[in-house]
């Protein structure tokens, strides 16, 4: 599923609400249903249960995802740790280390002792989706997990997603402000504005056919092979005030 919207649409508090990670002035209603359970009804030790083993995060920073002043293989491991405290030592390293050699990350045996700053930003966000599949999710939510990353970087992680959600088994909620992206990923789009979802369908007919004028301005805003370089790009409107 992809979410897209612009910038301060609301995506974010909204995966922030999925993961029971709203601050606790911030009031919800409704239901988040995952595998026929309510999480908004489970307390918060049941949904620490849930978050990280049912449920992971993947943020768009990496580097502030990260601690800076613990190797990441360690990492990783807390995060097994965190919701198996009975494996071995040995056991929980295995594990880490399988997760590194999926996400493609280079010779993660050698590497596993160093620090976030020793890795390029494409690596550190392979580290980061390494932390979040590694206790085997069922529904991964990434948060504009390439937009901190120059192009063709962003296209090997985007590659890296669409062969861990096959590999995985994963369901995954890709947001994103860039439509384009999110076409590259998503079987079903959601497009958001000012906090509500106002269109949601088949990625192909979303894009091909946007029924809602914010869509279709979203769409207009894409430059594609044939536009006109020599004109400005349309601009998405600023929303009315209301
Ligand atoms: N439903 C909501 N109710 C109140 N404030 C919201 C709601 N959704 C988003 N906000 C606020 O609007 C701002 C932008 O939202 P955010 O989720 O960060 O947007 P995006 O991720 O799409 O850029 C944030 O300050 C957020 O707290
Ligand atoms: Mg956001």
């Amino acid at each position: 599923m992809g979410l897209v919207g612009e910038s301060g649409s609301g995506k974010s508090a909204t995966s922030l609400a999925l993961m029971g990670l709203l601050p606790a002035t911030a009031s919800t209603e409704g239901a988040v249903r995952l595998g026929g359970a309510n999480l908004l009804a489970l307390d918060e030790a049941a949904m620490r249960r849930q978050r990280g083993s049912e449920i992971a995060m993947i943020f768009q920073e990496p580097m502030t995802a990260l601690n800076p002043v613990m190797p990441i293989g360690r990492q990783i491991a807390e995060a097994v740790e965190a919701h198996h405290p009975k494996l071995k030592r040995s056991e929980v390293k295995e594990r880490v280390l399988r997760v590194l050699h999926d996400v493609a990350l280079p010779d993660p045996e050698r590497r596993y002792n160093d620090y976030p700053h020793q890795f390029s930003g494409g690596q550190r966000q392979r580290i980061v989706i390494a932390m979040a599949l590694v206790n085997r999710p069922k529904l991964v939510i990434a948060d504009e997990p390439t937009t901190a990353l120059d192009v063709t970087v962003q296209a090997q992680v985007l590659t890296l997603l669409r062969r861990l959600r096959a590999e995985y088994g994963l369901a995954m909620i890709f947001i994103s402000h860039d439509l384009a992206v999110v076409g590259q990923v998503a079987d079903r789009i959601a497009v958001m504005q000012r906090g509500h979802i106002v269109e949601m369908g088949e990625a192909a007919q979303v894009l091909r056919a946007p029924q809602h004028a914010y869509t279709q301005q979203l769409l207009a805003a894409l430059p594609t092979m044939t536009t006109d370089r020599t004109r400005p790009l349309a601009s998405v409107a600023p929303p009315a005030v209301s």
